[in-house]
């Protein structure tokens, strides 16, 4: 395989995506819902339900077998995001036109409203009502999805739709399925470590697949010892999740106090962390603001309690990192993107912000892998940030940021503290890529000596390129 070709090599979950039904796993009950009712349609008898709740925890396949179905079934699949079904107008355009919408070239249309419960009960509750006025009218099937379907917002809407719920995938199929992508891969892969993987994945096969690559293609093989090495960085990253879940979703004061109080991690971290991101789960700038006034004043507090040894600000400290941060929150909702991991260096070393760089990569991925921008930044890039930071050796890291045309600022926003070293690995492969070619400026070909340029000239074997050519 070519460099190239390597450093473009898909992530497996899109890799190894369900293609037919039959490769979606272990949901045999949600099956024989679904798949009748999609019949139904395709026979021209509209179910009296016309549209599906599709409702479990994260990466056991729902969004999967709808796509198997779109393409097994020869239907269109209109694909939406969270933002598309947020307001009202938005909903009956994009929504309501997909629903008269007739096929072109396919059998038929299925809509896929993915994610559902990241809805907000208020400030989205007039997408809700539009959506639930399309649905009893729609003359194409509506699919939505949700991790949490219970929720208070959604009340009205589970009277509208057929729920059917998804089971945790069992861990013989888990193991199954990352020994099935090791078989693909020509890998080899002690059957120890695909245990603790899925273990450790808790029945989510997402992520026990973006370890299992993580582990291959950043150590180029798969043991129990590095499997424990890895997969135990994420259990911690687990319990940092659900802190700054019940911080940024918080509805009092006291619960966002209860979890940074109760919290297992230094309060560097936490500050770190929930700096990193406030910005991108909250989306107006008063809120944003509002909460990092509340952490620099935090930050105040640690120090003076550190270096003075006055530990008994460290209560204020609480709250000013919980309730401060939480209540901070008053105009807008949370964004449903996934969490980044801190990083002050990358913060100081970049001139643009970090949101507005990971969006636009988020976006070229998405173009390049055929996926939405939001399954990108939360299926690929979280991805990406485990390649660049933990493998020991930047050669896949490099190769990948190659492959993907990531500038600069993109490679210090994934790889962090690790970024120069990334950098070096990216040049050393393109240097020796151009060596023997002949540069695309023309000036620098050996033997063809620029009159006057000669002091900037150095022989080839010093040459050093500087990485802006290459970005
Ligand atoms: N039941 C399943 N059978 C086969 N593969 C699955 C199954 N569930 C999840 N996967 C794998 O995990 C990845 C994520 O699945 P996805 O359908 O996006 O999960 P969900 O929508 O439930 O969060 C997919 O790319 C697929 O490779
Ligand atoms: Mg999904």
């Amino acid at each position: 395989m070519s460099v190239q070709a390597r450093a473009r090599r898909l992530p497996w979950v899109i890799k190894y995506r369900p293609r037919r039904i039959d490769d979606v796993v272990d949901q045999e009950r949600a099956k024989k819902v679904i798949l009748p009712w999609f019949r139904a349609w395709l026979e021209g008898r509209k179910p009296s339900k016309r549209a599906l709740l599709l409702y479990g925890p994260p990466g056991v396949g729902k969004t999967s077998l709808i796509e198997a179905i779109a393409s097994e079934y020869d239907l269109q699949l209109i694909e939406l995001n969270a933002s598309d079904y947020r307001k009202a107008e938005d909903v009956r355009r994009v929504v309501g036109a997909a629903a008269k919408k007739r096929p072109l070239f396919k059998r038929g249309i299925v809509i896929l409203l993915d994610e559902i419960d990241g809805i907000a009960p208020k400030e989205d509750a007039g997408g809700l009502t539009a959506l639930m006025e399309i649905i009893p009218e729609t003359e194409n099937p509506i699919v939505m999805t949700a991790n949490d379907p219970w929720k208070e917002q959604l009340r009205p809407l589970r009277n509208l739709v057929e729920m059917v719920q998804f089971n945790s995938l069992s861990l013989t199929h888990i193991v199954s399925l990352l020994q099935r992508i090791c078989d693909a891969e020509g890998l080899e892969c002690e059957r120890e470590a695909l245990r603790f993987i899925a273990e450790k994945s808790m029945g989510d096969l997402r992520s026990a697949i973006n370890d299992l690559q993580a582990l291959a293609e950043g150590y180029g093989r798969v043991t129990i010892g590095l499997a424990r090495a890895i997969v135990r960085g994420r259990e911690k990253s687990i319990d940092l999740w659900r802190v700054l879940n019940q911080v940024f979703y918080a509805k009092y004061a006291w619960t966002a106090k209860r979890a940074v109080t109760n919290s297992e991690e230094d309060y560097e971290t936490l500050i770190s962390w929930l700096n990193d991101n406030i910005p991108r789960k909250y989306s107006e700038p008063g809120d944003v603001f509002r909460a990092l006034d509340s952490l620099s004043r935090a930050t105040v507090f640690l120090s003076r309690a550190k270096f003075k040894g006055h530990w008994a600000l460290l209560s204020y400290l609480f709250d000013l990192i919980g309730p401060g941060v939480a209540m901070a929150r008053k105009e807008g909702g949370v964004e449903k993107t996934s969490y980044s991991y801190p990083d002050r260096i990358k913060l100081m070393a970049m001139t643009k912000s970090s949101r507005e760089i990971r969006e636009r990569l988020a976006l070229r991925l998405a173009r390049r892998l055929h996926a939405s921008s939001s399954t990108v930044k939360r299926e690929i890039l979280p991805f990406l940030y485990v390649i660049f930071r933990e493998a020991p050796d930047p050669t896949t890291a490099a190769r990948l940021a190659i492959g993907y045309e990531m500038n600069k600022d993109e490679v210090s926003l994934i790889a962090g503290k690790r970024s120069s070293e990334i950098l070096r690995a990216i040049d050393k492969i393109k240097r020796a890529r151009l060596e023997p070619v002949t540069e695309t400026t023309g000036k620098s070909r050996p033997g063809v000596e620029k009159p006057g340029k000669g002091k900037r000239r150095a022989k080839p074997e010093e040459k050093r390129r500087g990485l802006d050519a290459f970005f």
